[in-house]
């Protein structure tokens, strides 16, 4: 991989797999724009890095005008944005019946305007200079239904067809834009949903009562994992892939698109 003094742009940044992603990129030499929301964490996670390749940057992507104004910024300082790496999500449980308007909006908001937000806005510098490559981060559940998920469901199946038709539109442009769609990951999201010790256990089994399978791989992916598929479509090496969804669950979804 050879991502020395290129510029990679990556949210949710602070924790879990963009952390992982953010990582990886500064052992392959990339300067990195670390975005995120959580001031706290975001800090306390670079200065565990120890790297000097890498910029931290408090946003709140679901804000257009904040976007706007951090990639021209980063533009500015660290250079042209070479690649995309769109991570940050967030995940409000429940049945849709139940589900208030604050929780569906607040995930669409992240989600899915917040992708677009992020793309859209590095693209335009892109496509100027007909160079770029984006991975965006959805999740196994855009394809396959879950049970009080409604909500995450339905933004994850909307940011990934939003992936594929920006892939299409900024092919001609020598832009790829691809998608990794992770399955159960070892991440503070994940972890939310464990009720008790037990927890990893019960998602590597599935449940009938939920109607969801388990994990033919038997286990639990590391964020790790999920950012070596992320660099790999990112990089020069998946040179001729684009619009392609990748799927890392081990599993889970039977490849069900
Ligand atoms: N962990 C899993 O099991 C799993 C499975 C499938 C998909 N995913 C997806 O992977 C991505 C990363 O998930 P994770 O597990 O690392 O989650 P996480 O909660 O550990 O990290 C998400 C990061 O996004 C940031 N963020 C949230 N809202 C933001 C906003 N408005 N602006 C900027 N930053 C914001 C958070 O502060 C946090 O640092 C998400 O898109 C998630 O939906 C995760």
């Amino acid at each position: 991989m050879n991502f020395q003094n290129k510029v990679v742009l990556v949210t949710g940044a602070a924790q879990g797999i963009g952390a992982a992603v953010v990582d990886k990129l500064c052992q392959y030499g990339a300067k990195v724009a670390a975005l995120d929301s959580n001031e706290t964490v975001l800090y306390r996670f670079i200065d565990s890095l120890r790297s000097q390749t890498v910029l931290p940057f408090v946003v709140d992507i679901s804000d257009s005008r904040q976007v706007i104004c951090v990639v021209e910024q980063i533009e500015k300082t660290l250079g042209p944005i070479d690649y995309l790496v769109s991570v940050a999500g967030i995940l409000r449980m429940g049945d849709l019946l139940a589900l208030s308007d604050e929780d569906w909006q607040a995930t669409f908001s992240v989600n899915t305007t917040g992708a677009f937000n992020i793309t859209r806005t590095v693209a335009r510098y892109m496509k100027e200079r007909c160079s770029g490559s984006m991975v965006v981060v959805s999740s196994n559940a855009a394809s396959v239904p879950r049970m009080q998920m409604g909500a995450y469901a339905a933004s994850k199946a909307a940011v990934t067809m939003l992936a594929k038709c920006l892939a299409l539109e900024l092919a001609a442009f020598n832009i790829r834009c691809n998608i990794v769609s992770p399955g159960s990951t070892d991440t503070a999201m994940q972890r939310a949903l464990w009720t008790d010790a037990s927890g990893p256990e019960k998602v590597i089994a599935g449940s009938l009562d939920h109607h969801r399978l388990g994990i033919p791989l038997q286990k639990i992916a590391s964020p790790d994992t999920i950012a070596d598929a992320v660099i790999f479509l990112l990089s020069e090496q998946a040179s001729h892939i684009t619009m392609h969804d990748l799927r890392v669950d081990g599993g889970a979804t039977l490849g069900c698109q």
